[in-house]
């Protein structure tokens, strides 16, 4: 009898990612993938805990299994990522929801098909969060879902605790694989037809940070001689780490996207350095000019946080002042939330949920008018996409340009993973609509 497991994702791409490890181990238990959770025999939550809405959101999904639970006594329900990660947060959702079966945090993914075969035997919930060994594990074959597109781990954790942040406590020290490894993977991954590579790490730009051989724009030189066409992308540039050598090196290779994401968080001085972020407003615009110089059409996005304790008005204001003078071709906006643990936590000087509301609404307003205005300027031109979906909504495919914007257009025959040609007719906000030329 055909045996079936789930997987619910919450977070980052890191996660996405993490969730195609999970599908690789329980794969290899012999399950195979389903799309309604009632049908599962193992359904997995892999959560994250970055802001409190995250949190939220998985305890609600979880607790709703408590009636599906009652009914398949012998289905296996999981709970691993960053969430459980957090002291003494295991121990919570194990009284709250007694029904989960295995708790798992983000130091043992690798450790899943033992705690499964486990719980097969054993009618006590199986729980284990380890701490942070230091450790990059290379077994855990990944079974991948998002065809044209793979994503690829270089660095894993995080050094820069950043004081709004929980992740340097969740993932642990930043720790970096082997550039041989990467690079044999990248390879194999061309071999197999994927046509487009993303480079994960928590800040990529430190790769290596003395305990490698290569820095990470030698890393991306590596990658891009690969052979066969192909587009490289990475996440996250942490803007204190980004250099010359970075932006010439996306300069002197195509394969590479002229796209950067490199989140600035705020434009006030006094909240970076509250932040622990390293850098000033000024470094940020500079780092920018550089970047330009190097690659002039480069694209650029970033994450801002509204509301950090004692934002002023006047701090606000420099935020909207560099979204202005930057540009970006798309941002995303976050509300500060605050996480247990973390330096910022203990701060005065909270800023009222209502100030908060009111400043994300006039920062997207501007955001998106950034945006809107970047799109109009597609219409007209041909731009190449590579094709990663058919929507069944619009009944249109759908792929991004090198810049990452994304443009939906009609094709008769399947072209998923295919690079093409599109006129662009129209712009709708952050997407495109266009014709196959
Ligand atoms: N390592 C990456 C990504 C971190 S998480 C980086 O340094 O950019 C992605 C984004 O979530 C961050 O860039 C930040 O904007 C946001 N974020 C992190 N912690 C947050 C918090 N406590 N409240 C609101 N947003 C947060
Ligand atoms: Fe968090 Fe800062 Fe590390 Fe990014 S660089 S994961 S925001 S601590
Ligand atoms: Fe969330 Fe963990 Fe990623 S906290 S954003 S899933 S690193």
């Amino acid at each position: 009898m055909n045996k079936y497991y789930h997987i619910t994702t919450y977070g980052c791409q890191m996660n996405v990612h993490e969730s195609e490890k999970i599908a690789g181990i329980l794969s290899s238990l012999g399950y195979q993938a389903c799309d309604d959770i009632e049908n599962a025999d193992v359904a997995v939550f892999n959560t994250c805990c970055i802001r409190e809405n995250a949190e939220n959101h998985a305890f609600g999904n979880i607790g709703m299994l408590k009636k599906l639970k009652a009914r398949k006594r012998d289905m296996i329900i999981a709970v691993g990522g960053c969430l459980t990660q957090q002291i003494g947060k295991a121990d919570v959702l194990h009284e709250k929801f007694p029904f989960v079966d295995v708790i798992f945090g983000t130091h043992n993914l690798n450790k899943l098909k033992e705690y499964v075969l486990k719980k097969q035997t054993q009618k006590k919930a199986v729980i284990e969060i380890l701490d942070d060994d230091g450790k990059v594990y290379e077994e855990c074959p990944s079974l991948r879902t998002s065809y044209p597109n793979a994503w690829v781990n270089i660095t894993y954790g995080c050094n820069n605790f950043c004081t709004y942040c929980i992740v340097p406590y969740v993932r642990g020290r930043e720790r970096s694989r082997r550039s041989e490894d990467i690079v044999n993977e990248v390879r194999q991954l061309i071999k197999d037809g994927y046509k487009e590579i993303t480079l994960l790490g928590q800040n990529v730009n430190s790769y290596g940070n003395g305990t490698q051989d290569i820095s990470f724009p030698e890393l991306l030189q590596k990658i891009a001689n690969i052979e066969g066409k192909f587009r490289l992308r990475f996440m996250t540039s942490h803007p204190k780490d980004f250099s010359k050598e970075l932006a010439q090196v996306i300069a002197a290779n195509p394969k590479i996207c002229n796209l950067v994401h490199l989140p600035v968080q705020s434009g006030s001085d006094k909240v970076l350095k509250e932040m622990n972020r390293k850098y000033t407003s000024a470094d940020y615009l500079d780092k920018v000019k550089t970047l330009k110089k190097y690659v002039p059409n480069c694209a650029i996005t970033t994450d801002l946080i509204v509301g950090f304790p004692n934002e002023t008005e006047e701090d606000f204001q420099a935020t909207l002042n560099l979204v202005n003078e930057v540009g970006f071709s798309s941002a995303f906006s976050f509300v500060y939330s605050r996480r247990e643990g973390t330096v910022a936590a203990k701060m005065d000087g909270q800023v009222s949920e209502d100030v908060c509301k009111r400043r994300i609404m006039e920062l997207i307003a501007l955001v998106n008018s950034k945006t809107r205005e970047q799109s109009a300027t597609y219409v007209g031109k041909i731009i190449e996409v590579l094709c990663e979906d058919y929507d069944v909504k619009k009944g249109a495919y759908c792929g991004r340009d090198e810049y990452g914007r994304m443009a939906y257009f009609k094709s008769e025959k399947s072209v998923l993973g295919e690079f093409l040609n599109v006129k662009i007719t129209a712009a709708n906000g952050i997407s495109l609509t266009g014709e196959l030329v």
